[in-house]
C-alpha cells in the first residue's frame, strides 16, 4: 500500500476513474495544492511514497520533506520546474507523459492563432457593449508561420497548418533539418525565423529567453506571437512595448510569467486588451489529454512502487 500525492489540478477528472485504478493496485491518492507551496505541502509530502506533480516547483527542499518518496511523475511534458539534479542525487526517478497532451495543445495553438488574427475575443466583448463595428483581420493560410521548438506539439501544429495552406518555418537546434522538412516545414535559424514570419508560435521548453526586444524589433511590422509553451520564454515588458508601438499586432498566450499565479503582467494592462488574449493554462485541458496524462503518470508510479522500470523516465539534457 503506497500513498500517491497528486498536485495536478485535473488528475482523474476525465472519463477514466484513476483513483479507482490506483486503489485496485493497492495505493491511496492524497490531494495537495497545485501551487506546491512548501509549508502547505510539508505534512502531505512527509507520508508520500509517490508524487504526481503539476506545474508547480519541485525543489530539493520539497524532496527533503519527503523521506519516503520513491518516484516523481510530472503530469505533463515540461520538467524545468523539477530540480532533476536533486532528484537524481536522492535516487528518485522522475517521469513525464510525452505526447499525451500534444494534440490538445496543438489544437489550442491553432485556436489562439485564429482568435488573434481575427480579433475574436475583442469582437465578442464589443458586441456585448453594443458595438457591431468590424476589424479587418488576416487569413492563417496567407501567413508565414514560424514554429519555435519542433517537438511533438510543434510538429502537431505544422500538421494542422498544412490544412490551412500556411507557409511553415521551423527552428529547433536539437533536430536534424531533414526531420523538419519531412513534416512540411522549412528548417531555419531562430533569428531568420523572427525576421521572416508573420506569426510565431512557441513550442520550446521553458527556462530560456527566446523572445526579447531585439528579436521583436527584427519581426515584420504587424506580426503576431502565440505562446502556448512557458511564460518565461518571453520578455513580457518588451512584448507589451512592441504591442504599444504597433510592431506587434497581437499576442496570445496560454501562460504568463508566474503561470497560474500571474496577476501583474504588463500584458494584462487594460489598454492592451484589444490586442492580447490570455487563457488560464488550459492547453492540455481536454478529456482525451487529461485521461492520457493521468494514465501514463499513474502507470509509471505503480510500476516504480512495485519495483519495475517506469515507461517514461526523464533524464536531464
Ligand atoms: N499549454 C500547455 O498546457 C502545455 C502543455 C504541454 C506542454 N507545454 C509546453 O510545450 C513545450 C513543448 O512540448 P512538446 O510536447 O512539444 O515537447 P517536446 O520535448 O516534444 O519538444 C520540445 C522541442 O523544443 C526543442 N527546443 C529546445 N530548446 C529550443 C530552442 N532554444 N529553440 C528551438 N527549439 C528548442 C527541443 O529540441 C524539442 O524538439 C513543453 O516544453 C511545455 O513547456 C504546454
Amino acid at each position: 500500500m503506497g500513498v500517491i500525492l497528486v498536485t495536478s489540478r485535473s488528475f482523474s477528472d476525465g472519463d477514466l476513474d484513476l483513483v479507482q485504478r490506483a486503489s485496485q493496485a493497492g495505493h491511496r491518492i492524497l490531494r495537495g495544492p497545485a501551487h506546491h507551496e512548501l509549508e502547505e505541502l510539508r505534512s502531505l509530502l512527509h507520508g508520500a511514497d509517490a508524487w504526481i506533480a503539476g506545474t508547480g516547483p519541485v525543489t530539493d527542499e520539497h524532496l527533503a520533506a519527503a523521506p519516503r518518496l520513491r518516484v516523481i511523475a510530472r503530469y505533463g511534458v515540461g520538467t524545468e520546474s523539477v530540480d532533476l539534479d536533486a532528484a537524481r542525487r536522492r535516487g528518485i526517478p522522475v517521469t513525464n507523459t510525452p505526447g499525451a497532451n500534444a494534440g490538445a495543445v496543438a489544437d489550442h495553438a491553432i485556436g489562439l492563432m485564429l482568435a488573434a488574427l481575427r480579433f475574436v475575443p475583442d469582437g465578442d466583448r464589443r458586441v456585448r457593449s453594443g458595438d457591431w463595428g468590424v476589424r479587418r483581420g488576416r487569413e492563417l493560410g496567407a501567413a508565414t508561420v514560424g514554429i519555435v521548438g519542433f517537438g511533438r506539439i510543434g510538429q502537431g501544429v505544422a500538421k494542422r497548418l498544412s490544412g490551412f495552406g500556411s507557409r511553415v518555418l521551423a527552428t529547433d537546434p536539437f533536430l536534424p533539418a531533414d526531420v523538419v522538412r519531412a513534416h512540411g516545414a522549412e528548417p531555419v535559424e531562430i533569428d531568420d525565423l523572427f525576421r521572416r514570419a508573420d506569426l510565431i508560435s512557441l513550442h520550446a521548453p521553458g527556462g530560456q529567453l527566446l523572445v526579447d526586444a531585439a528579436r521583436l524589433a527584427s519581426m515584420r511590422r504587424g506580426s503576431v506571437v502565440v505562446n502556448t509553451a512557458r511564460g518565461d520564454l518571453i520578455d513580457e515588458a518588451a512584448v507589451a512595448e512592441a504591442l504599444r508601438d504597433g510592431g506587434l499586432a497581437g499576442f496570445a498566450a496560454d501562460t504568463l510569467h508566474g503561470d497560474t499565479a500571474a496577476t501583474h503582467s504588463p500584458l494584462l494592462a487594460a489598454e492592451l486588451a484589444d490586442r492580447v488574449i490570455v487563457t488560464p493554462h488550459l492547453g492540455a485541458q481536454t478529456t482525451q489529454a487529461v485521461d492520457t496524462m493521468g494514465s501514463l503518470s499513474l502507470d509509471d508510479v505503480i510500476a516504480v512502487l512495485k519495483g519495475a522500470e517506469p515507461a517514461h523516465p526523464v533524464t536531464a539534457r
